[in-house]
């Protein structure tokens, strides 16, 4: 199973420029685009938050659009970035999304089990599960300890020494590895909300961050930086499950056309 994980499209309605330069619209296509052209083709896609910049209801509509673009199961989680009522409003037609309250779910249709959380603490850039949701994950986890299972969620659960970025991170991250601990079915944990990859052992299991999918986060790990963005090319992840371990990938949106090797003979014993 090929599971592709994209994150922080920062949808802003209109063909507005994100701070003057981005084209978060295009990005957003050309991303779409991708994914449909992968060989294989993904069986589902996660899209792990920061959906749009303003969390407006015409963001989401636009976000909405996009994301119909896409011809696999797509199932989401809230960023800092997004609100959830409005999220509810345009995308809550997607598989999963609970009618009210927090966007956290289960997908069971798949070889690889899918548990969404949500970590939006709306009025703050800051993360949170909060103890009823990670009461829930707990609960959730336990019910299937067999079964190989994805976490997705926008915060990271680590700190990456991105002063600005670490400081609007996952509040109880600590609580969170200790359920995921719990749980070794759990391969993997994927994050987005950094606009950069990262990797790190978390309670037992591996947690990423997956790329920006249009602008990303400058690497300055001075504790007090200045808060950077930069044009460095987006990406994405590809999780594949082989029915024995989950490898994870990351690619650039972008790929560079493929020249064949030539003068070498690969040899194999
Ligand atoms: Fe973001
Ligand atoms: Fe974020």
């Amino acid at each position: 199973m090929w599971i592709a994980q994209i994150s922080d499209t920062h949808v802003k309605a209109g063909n507005v420029r994100l701070f003057g330069e981005v084209d978060v619209a295009e990005h957003f296509t050309k991303l779409v685009a991708r994914l449909e052209a992968l060989s294989p083709k993904p069986d589902i896609v996660i899209h792990t938050g920061d959906i749009t910049n303003d969390g407006e209801a015409a963001d989401f509509a636009q976000a909405a659009h996009c994301l119909s673009q896409i011809s696999v199961p797509v199932y989401i989680a809230l960023g800092n970035h997004d609100r959830r009522e409005t999220a509810r409003q345009a995308l809550g037609h997607l598989p999963g999304i609970p009618s009210k309250g927090r966007f956290s779910y289960v997908i069971d249709d798949h070889p690889v089990r899918i548990v969404m959380a949500d970590t939006l603490v709306e009025g703050s850039s800051q993360g949170e599960l909060g103890a009823e949701q990670l009461k829930w994950l707990d609960q959730t986890l336990a019910a299937a300890p067999d079964k190989p299972t994805f976490v997705g969620l926008h915060h990271p659960p680590f700190a990456t020494g991105i002063g600005f970025m670490d400081r609007i991170g996952l509040r109880d991250r600590a609580d969170f590895a200790q359920v995921i601990s719990r749980h070794p079915q759990v391969k993997r944990v994927g994050a987005g909300h950094v606009h950069r990859p990262f990797t790190a052992q978390f309670g037992g299991t591996i947690a990423m961050i997956c790329p920006g999918a249009a602008h990303q986060v400058v690497a300055d790990f001075t504790p007090d930086s200045a808060e950077y963005w930069n044009a460095d090319p987006p990406g994405f992840l590809l999780h594949h499950w082989t029915g024995e371990q989950m490898i994870s990938i990351e690619l650039p949106v972008e790929s560079s056309p493929p020249r064949r090797f030539s003068g070498d003979h690969l040899t194999v014993e």
